[in-house]
């Protein structure tokens, strides 16, 4: 715990992938290099605001009680019983599309509340934080699931045993692994490919399912890439969803002939997610992805980076 308590405090909550293929509302990693910031700054005035988003075209609420890093903002100072007693004004910078798949409205609400967190004296553990942010996943998305919270918190990948109360479980990340991100220029919300998706699912397509989720832990855990490759495979919520992204077939061909480890939706989409064992090879996975979208005159942009094992951070306080 930390006793001195800034007056002004800006965290970093890292861009993530859910779901990795097999793993619907269970899994999820950390990308580095991407993701948004918050700034949580001590006021006079009791209560949460909203002073500032950046990077969001206008297009966020600025009511705390409508936006989901506002919303895990009030659920912290609730839980604390601080709610009249406590100003905080809060400034997001946005640094990835929304409704990309890449888990942007839970890289802000952990952001936020990592903020809150260090600027009141760190007095919750991550593990503690986490259902503050789960809250705000809520807002966006009308459920609770904490695929994308759960890795922007602790980085690396990691296992939801359970939504509501949260229950996660860090898992191991070979150092080897690159991630590929192909953002097709289109827009998809959560909310609306969560809707489509069928609730019942066929037996044998659910033992495929918790096969390849086993499989993908034990291929973590003893660094056995092609084993992890072979695990994204996703006969349940990928066919229903890649309908809703043009060239889908086509960029997964592509990044699997390019060497790919393994290649599916990243979270709800649009963008798609390669795993492979070196920069070189992730590389050319993306040109060929992107090469894919070029024929059907799509634009897109690229991602090439090793997976965030820090998770979200305060920055300067270390
Ligand atoms: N697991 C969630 C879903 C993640 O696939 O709907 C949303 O980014």
């Amino acid at each position: 715990m930390r006793n001195s308590k800034p007056k002004k405090v800006t965290a970093f909550a890292p861009a993530t992938v859910a779901n990795v293929g097999c793993g619907f509302d269970v899994l999820g990693f950390a990308i580095h290099g991407m993701g948004d910031r918050v700034t949580a700054t001590r006021s006079e005035n009791a209560g949460v605001r909203i002073n500032s988003i950046e990077g969001d075209e206008g297009r966020l609420p600025r009511d705390p009680e409508k936006n989901t890093a506002g919303l895990s903002a009030l659920g912290l100072l609730k839980k604390m019983g601080l709610t009249n007693e406590i100003g905080i004004d809060l400034s997001i910078e946005k640094n990835m599309p929304l409704g990309s798949g890449l888990g942007s409205s839970a890289a802000s609400s952990v952001a936020a509340v990592v903020a809150i967190n260090c600027l009141l004296g760190s007095p919750f553990s991550k593990e503690e934080l986490l259902p503050f942010s789960v809250e705000g996943e809520i807002a966006a998305s009308g459920t609770a699931h904490a695929d994308n919270v759960a890795a922007a918190l602790f980085g690396g990948f990691i296992l939801v045993k359970e939504h509501q109360p949260p229950d996660v479980i860090s898992l191991k990340t070979p150092k080897k692994l690159h991630c590929t991100i192909i953002h097709p220029d289109i827009e998809i919300q959560t909310s609306s490919s969560r809707k489509i998706l069928k609730k019942e699912v066929l037996l044998e397509k659910a033992v495929k399912q918790w096969g390849n989720v086993g499989s993908m832990i034990v291929g973590l855990y003893t660094n056995d890439y092609e084993l992890i490759g072979k695990s994204i495979h996703d006969e349940i919520i990928e066919p229903v969803r890649s309908l809703l992204i043009p060239g889908f077939a086509e960029m997964k061909l592509a990044a699997l002939e390019a060497g790919a480890l393994g290649c599916s939706i990243s979270g709800s989409g649009p963008s798609l997610f390669a795993l492979s064992k070196s920069r070189k090879i992730a590389m050319d996975v993306g040109m060929q992805m992107g090469l894919a979208l070029d024929k059907i005159d799509l634009k897109y942009s690229m991602h090439v980076s090793k997976l965030n094992t820090r998770g979200a951070y305060c920055e300067g306080l270390d």
